[in-house]
C-alpha cells in the first residue's frame, strides 16, 4: 500500500459519488490507478490494508443486489472499515421513515460513508444537501450506476489496454439501464466510439444531443451491422420490472432481433470482449455458449468490482 502514497491525488474533486457524468478524465484515470494498487495488494498474502480502520461504512439498499452490495462490503472490509448492512425491509423505512431521516439516523449512529441503491432516479441528488457522510450511488432507478461504469472501464483496460478509439457496442434494454447510461458517459469521456443497438422502444429519449442529456453516440438498429469490427460488446438484461406497457412484440422477436449468439459475435474483431453487468438471463440477451466462451469477461467484471470499489472508498476518505 506504500504505492498509494506515491499517487498524485490532486485531480480528485469528489465528496460524493452520484454519477460518472461529473468526473473528469483525470479523476477516472486516478480511480483506475488506485484500483491497480488495490488489485495488486489483494493478490498478495494479506488482502486487508487497514487504511480505513476506524471508519464506519453503511450499505443501504432499497433494491435487490448481489454483486454491488457484496463487493462494496468486501471492499470496505479489505480496507479495515467497520461495515453495517441495512436491509430496507427490516429497517424503520418499513414504518414510514423518510429517506432523509433514514440517512441522518445512520449518520447519528456513526456512518462515515453510506452506499445506497434506490429505486427512484435522482434520489441521491435529493439527499446530499442534508448529509455529512459521503454518499455513494450504488444505482438509482434508470439513471446511473457510476461504480459499475468504472469497473467496466477497468475490465476493458485490463483486456484491451485502454478504451481510447475502441468500438464499444451496447445492446439491449438501454432505455431502462442505469449501467448503460453511466457507461455512455464514461466510455465517451475516455475516447471510445459508443454504438447503441436496440429496438427503438428500448432506447432512451434525448439521444439527439440537443438537451445535453447524453454525449454524442451512434445508434444502429440492426445487430449485425452494429457488431461489425466491434472491440467491446456490452449486453444488457431486459428490465421487465421497470417496463410500463408493451415495449416489445414478444420475447421471441427480441431474441430473433437482438440476442448475441456465436454467429453474430463472429462479425466482431477477433479480440472482442463480451461484457454484461449481470444478472444474465441466459439464452435471452445472450446465448449460453457465448456467455461461457473465452470472449466473455463477465466474471472478471465481478472480480474487478472489489478493487474498483476499494479505490473509490479510499479516494473518498482522503479527498
Ligand atoms: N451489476 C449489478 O448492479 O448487479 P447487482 O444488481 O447484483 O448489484
Amino acid at each position: 500500500m506504500n504505492n498509494l502514497l506515491a499517487l498524485d491525488i490532486s485531480a480528485w474533486q469528489h465528496r460524493h459519488i452520484l454519477d460518472i457524468q461529473d468526473f473528469s478524465a483525470d479523476e477516472i484515470n486516478l480511480v483506475m490507478l488506485t484500483a491497480d494498487i488495490m488489485s495488486k495488494h489483494m493478490s498478495g498474502p494479506i488482502k486487508k490494508t487497514g487504511s480505513l480502520r476506524g471508519k464506519t461504512i453503511v450499505t443501504l439498499f432499497y433494491e435487490a443486489s448481489t454483486r454491488t452490495r457484496g463487493s462494496f462490503e468486501l471492499a470496505a472490509k479489505n480496507l479495515g472499515a467497520d461495515v453495517v448492512n441495512m436491509t430496507v425491509q427490516s429497517s424503520s423505512v418499513s414504518k414510514g421513515e423518510s429517506l432523509i431521516n433514514t440517512l441522518n439516523t445512520l449518520e447519528s449512529i456513526g456512518a462515515d460513508m453510506i452506499v445506497m441503491r434506490h429505486h427512484l432516479s435522482g434520489a441521491h441528488y435529493s439527499a446530499v444537501p442534508f448529509m455529512r457522510a459521503n454518499l455513494i450511488n450504488a444505482g438509482d432507478g434508470w439513471h446511473a450506476h457510476p461504480t459499475q461504469a468504472l469497473l467496466d472501464l477497468y475490465t476493458i483496460r485490463q483486456h484491451l489496454g485502454s478504451a481510447q478509439g475502441l468500438k464499444t457496442v451496447i445492446i439491449g434494454d438501454i432505455r431502462h439501464s442505469r449501467v448503460a447510461h453511466s457507461n455512455i458517459w464514461c466510455l465517451s469521456k475516455m475516447g471510445a466510439r459508443v454504438v447503441l443497438c436496440a429496438p427503438p422502444t428500448l432506447l432512451p429519449a434525448g439521444l439527439d444531443n440537443t438537451h445535453n442529456l447524453f454525449p454524442k453516440v451512434e445508434v444502429e438498429y440492426n445487430i449485425s451491422n452494429a457488431l461489425v469490427d466491434a472491440d467491446v460488446v456490452m449486453e444488457l438484461r431486459l428490465q421487465k420490472e421497470r417496463m410500463r406497457g408493451d415495449l416489445l412484440p414478444g420475447l421471441d422477436e427480441f431474441i430473433y432481433g437482438y440476442q448475441l449468439n456465436a454467429a453474430r459475435l463472429a462479425l466482431a474483431k477477433p479480440h472482442v470482449i463480451v461484457m454484461h453487468p449481470g444478472p444474465v438471463n441466459e439464452d435471452v440477451e445472450m446465448a449460453t455458449d457465448v456467455l461461457h466462451s473465452p470472449r466473455a469477461v463477465v466474471t472478471n467484471q465481478v472480480t474487478n468490482g472489489v478493487a474498483v470499489r476499494m479505490a473509490i472508498l479510499q479516494l473518498l476518505s482522503i479527498g
